[in-house]
């Protein structure tokens, strides 16, 4: 079932999320299956929980955007163990639709995390997966990419927006 994605404005976008504690349930699995349909459907590499307004530490990865099975990834609980290098490249966000930026970023980046079936695994990943690691770690403690550009750009991004609400555009 492909889910409503909240937008920027929206309190549950910007809430730390709570651990798993579920593992292996119904109600998880089907989750997991819906936020990748939902991810897909609007063309996305990674989708939070939050986005949906879960507000549980779970995100789904696709670099491939749901061309290699092999590229799927659901990240539960995750923590960075290290972060190497920097890169600096456009990034947005499915819940601030519309708005690209310059955001730097570290180029490697190790996590763990569980798997569905709460399996504690390892995944190290460079250039963009690194960049979806951390976009979507951020999403669920409550951290949007805004929030890493200059207070410049951020209020410009936040002004264009409040004018797209005021119009029910948003
Ligand atoms: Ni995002």
């Amino acid at each position: 079932m492909i889910l409503e994605i909240k937008k920027y404005g929206d309190s549950v976008l910007e809430t730390p999320c709570a651990k798993v504690t579920d593992f292996g349930s119904a109600r998880l699995r089907t989750l997991v299956i819906d936020m990748f349909e939902t991810m897909w459907a609007n063309k996305g590499v990674g989708l939070a929980a939050p986005q949906v307004g879960e507000l549980l530490q779970l995100t789904v990865i696709d670099t491939s955007s749901g061309e290699e099975p092999d590229e799927r990834l659901v990240l539960i609980n995750p923590e960075i163990l290290s972060l190497e290098g920097q890169q600096l490249s456009e990034e947005g966000c499915l819940s601030i639709p519309g708005f690209r930026e310059d955001v730097r970023r570290a180029m490697v980046a190790k996590v763990r995390a569980f798997n569905v079936e709460g399996k504690e695994f390892e995944v190290t990943g460079e250039e963009l997966l690194a960049r979806a690691f951390q976009h979507e770690i951020d999403h669920l403690n409550g951290i949007l990419f805004l929030k890493h550009l200059s207070p410049l750009k951020r209020d410009l991004i936040r002004r264009k927006i409040s004018k797209l609400v005021k119009a029910g555009e948003w």
